[in-house]
């Protein structure tokens, strides 16, 4: 077998970041431009994100909706990045898309490879207060805040993470 790219090779989502990274404009211009250029299921781009420098507003707002797992080390994070999905058509319960959850993690996958090019890992998490920060930013209805994304140098090294096989990646049907 051949090599694995070297930023796919690299990528691990850290359990701690370093609080003395900053994260430039640039930085999250380029991450913003990963996620736009993503593809998605009628070119629908079902997908809005609500950024936080550290020091800012809006990651100050962020790390108050943090559940206390997440706030032991989202914090020290460059980036705190809340991943919007447009789910419902506005004032129906009709899908937008089927695909809107698929559209959003690609993109979400997109920024994590530029992050990790631009030497910012992420950390994708659910531990957030979900009512709160739809509160906090006015996220009407129709549109969910679906995870966050933790950007920055890691704190810790990668750990073991025990994964599936190769081999049982590759659906056989019972017969
Ligand atoms: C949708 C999603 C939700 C996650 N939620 C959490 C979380 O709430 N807390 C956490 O510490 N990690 C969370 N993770 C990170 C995963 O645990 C991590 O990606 C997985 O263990 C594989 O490790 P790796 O990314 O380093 O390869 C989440 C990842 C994804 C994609």
């Amino acid at each position: 077998m051949g090599s694995l790219h070297p930023l796919l090779d690299a990528r691990f989502s850290p359990a701690a970041f370093d609080p003395a990274r900053e994260a430039t404009a640039d930085d999250v211009e380029l991450l913003l431009e990963a996620a736009r250029r993503a593809p998605s299921a009628g070119n629908s781009q079902p997908w809005a994100f609500v950024v936080g420098r550290r020091g800012d507003d809006v990651h100050r707002e962020l790390v108050r909706h943090l559940a206390g797992s997440s706030a032991r080390w989202a914090p020290d994070a460059s980036l705190l990045v809340a991943n919007l999905s447009h789910r419902l058509v506005e004032e129906t319960d009709w899908e937008y898309s089927e695909f809107a959850l698929y559209d959003l993690g690609q993109a979400v996958a997109h920024m994590t490879i530029q992050a990790q090019a631009l030497g910012l890992a992420a950390r994708q998490f659910r531990a957030f207060d979900r009512d709160g920060i739809a509160a906090a930013f006015a996220v009407p209805p129709h549109w969910e805040v679906t995870t966050l994304t933790a950007f920055g140098r890691p704190g810790t090294a990668r750990g073991a993470v025990a994964r599936r096989d190769r081999v049982d990646l590759v659906w056989v049907p019972e017969r």
